[in-house]
């Protein structure tokens, strides 16, 4: 089968990691009988430097007509200084409601081989657990194409004063809910709706809907938390969750935070994912795929980045978007493999138990270790 991907690099170290997930995506592509075919857009600071906008209109048209997306980062400090519609983080939300990708799946679980980056206790991480396993595997499932980021705003009272607005339809809710519990089912059958209803009408709409869908789900046990209360029981007791539900705001804070639980942002991986497409190439729904660091330019160019996040983001392209499940676990495999082999980028050095064993690579040694391990079938 033929897929047609955009791989969108962006800034920073958004080239450095995007060329050893391509490559990865090859590798998994000979072995089990795929072509993928990649077309190079801009997007971000790049875009702008060229095209003087951080997402042109060629980008979005030509983003629609491919079966997924695969983006590195944008941003930097050369466009930091740009008012605010045109600096390069608005071509993100641009390709998400282009693309209407309405939900973003932010998975963020503690890898036993990187453990010691984790900043949280033993008694921390067994609590909640039950069964004395340590460890957390949760996955937040924000609302992404709504809400504040896409309300009304301004000014009123000569500029003395600003507004945004946060308004949800119930359509809005109600396939980001269908989203999550979808999501539920392969995991651990636990849903938390996390909202702040004892304050805002828009949560208490999130309520209503997902009571409404719960019962659908009577096989998942269905939870609901405030917000400020999830972000405490997030470092107090992770191993509690397993997936969350929550809108574009509360979703964008919160999964910053579960990132940092995990210590080593630069593994964390996120799908974007919109309505089942109607591409005959595409089994499973349109996608942007994309690591959830930042673009960290201090480091681009250097082959020090850590392209696993990158990696992971192309398994959960190869899983949502093209249903290719057997491809995306040898991905997962093959990132497991390398880093049990010991191999580390700098970011993720010098914490494991046993650091002796541990061996420092560049980018691309870690991404061909990872390509070689899709090949042997580690
Ligand atoms: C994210 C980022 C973006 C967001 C910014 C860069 C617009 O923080 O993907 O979480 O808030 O969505
Ligand atoms: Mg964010």
């Amino acid at each position: 089968m033929n897929y047609s991907i955009a791989l969108v690099p962006g800034d920073g170290i958004g080239p450095d990691v995007i060329a050893p997930a391509a490559e990865v995506l090859d590798a998994a592509g000979d072995k089990f009988g795929h072509v993928f075919n990649y077309v190079e857009l801009e997007a971000g600071g790049r875009a702008i430097d060229h095209a003087g906008e951080p997402l042109p209109p060629e980008t979005l048209e030509a983003a629609k007509q491919c079966d997924a997306l695969l983006l590195g980062a944008v941003g930097g400090p050369k466009w930091e200084t740009l008012p605010g519609n045109l600096r390069p983080e608005r071509a993100l939300l641009g390709l998400r409601a282009g693309l209407e990708v309405y939900a973003n799946l932010r998975p963020a679980a503690l890898l036993p081989q990187l453990r010691s980056a984790c900043p949280l206790k033993d008694e921390v991480l067994a609590a909640g657990n039950g069964g004395g396993k340590t460890g957390f595997d949760l996955l937040i499932v924000r609302e992404l194409t709504g809400g504040i980021y896409f309300g009304k705003r301004g000014r009123s009272g000569n500029g003395d004063s600003a507004f945004d607005t946060e308004t949800y339809s119930k359509e809005e809710i109600d396939r980001v809910l269908r989203t999550a519990y979808a999501a539920a089912e392969g995991r651990r059958k636990k849903l938390c709706m996390v909202d702040k209803a004892n304050v805002l009408e828009s949560s208490r709409l999130w309520r209503e809907l997902t009571q409404a869908v719960s019962r659908e789900y009577p096989h998942i046990e269905t939870s609901y938390m405030y917000v400020d209360n999830c972000s405490m029981q997030l470092v107090r007791s992770p191993g509690q969750f397993d997936v969350i539900v929550t809108s574009n705001l509360f979703g964008d804070i919160l999964s910053d935070e579960a990132s940092a639980i995990t210590g080593s942002i630069g593994m964390l991986a996120s799908a974007s994912l919109g309505a089942p497409s109607s591409s005959p190439a595409q089994k499973g729904r349109r996608g942007i795929y994309e690591p959830i660091h930042g673009s960290a330019p201090d480091i681009a160019g250097r082959d020090i980045a850590n392209p696993l996040a990158a990696i992971l983001s192309a398994a959960l392209m190869l899983r949502y978007s093209f249903g290719l499940e057997r491809e995306a676990l040898t991905i997962e495999a093959a990132v497991n493999a390398a880093l049990d082999a010991g191999l580390r980028t700098r970011d993720i050095a010098g914490r494991g138990a046993d650091t002796g064993a541990e061996k420092i690579v560049g980018t691309r040694e870690m991404g061909n270790a990872v390509l070689n391990a899709v090949l042997s079938g580690a």
